[in-house]
C-alpha cells in the first residue's frame, strides 16, 4: 500500500468540483486517509513547490495557491501515487486527455484543479506540510 498527497487548488474549490473530483477517487476504489481544507501560505507554498522557486511562472503559481482556501487530502491505495496522476492528466488542462480530470475540468496550465505528488520521496515530504505530526491520526490508517 501506498499512500500520496493530493491537493485540492483554489479553482477547484471555487468552482464547486471538489465532491465531483473525490468521488473520482473514491469511485476508483481509493481510500481517503485523511482531509483537511486550510488556506497555504506564502512559506507553504515556498516549501511545496521549492523545485519551482527560481522558475518565471512561480510568483503567479505563489499568487494563485495562496489566493483562497485548498483542501489537502492523504490518499491510500496500490500504486497509488501513478494511478493518482493517471487520473489527472497532463499538468496543462489544455492538451490532457478526456476522461482524464484535467482533460474534463480544466482548459489552464495554471489552474488545473489539482496537484499530486509525483514520487514516493515527493509524497513522504508534502504530506509533512500539509498533514504535521499529530494534527491528525492518517497514521492509523494502514498502510
Ligand atoms: P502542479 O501539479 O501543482 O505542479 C506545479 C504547478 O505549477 C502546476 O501544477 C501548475 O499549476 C503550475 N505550472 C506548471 N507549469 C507552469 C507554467 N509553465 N506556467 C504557469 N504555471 C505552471
Amino acid at each position: 500500500m501506498q499512500r500520496t498527497l493530493v491537493l485540492l487548488k483554489p479553482d477547484c474549490v471555487q468552482r464547486g468540483l471538489m465532491g465531483r473530483i473525490i468521488s473520482r477517487f473514491e469511485e476508483k476504489g481509493l481510500q481517503i486517509a485523511a482531509m483537511k481544507m486550510l488556506h497555504v501560505s506564502p512559506s507553504m507554498s515556498r516549501e511545496h513547490y521549492a523545485e519551482h522557486v527560481e522558475k518565471p511562472f512561480y510568483p503567479s503559481l505563489e499568487e494563485f495557491i495562496t489566493s483562497a482556501p485548498v483542501v489537502a487530502l492523504a490518499i491510500d491505495g496500490l500504486n497509488v501515487i501513478e494511478v493518482v496522476r493517471g487520473m489527472l492528466g497532463a499538468t496543462n488542462g489544455l492538451k490532457a486527455e478526456s476522461g482524464t480530470i484535467r482533460g474534463d475540468f480544466s482548459s489552464s496550465r495554471q489552474m488545473n484543479l489539482v496537484h499530486a505528488s509525483d514520487s514516493p520521496e515527493s509524497a513522504e515530504r508534502e504530506l509533512k506540510i500539509y498533514f504535521a505530526e499529530g494534527a491528525c491520526d492518517y497514521e492509523s490508517v494502514a498502510k
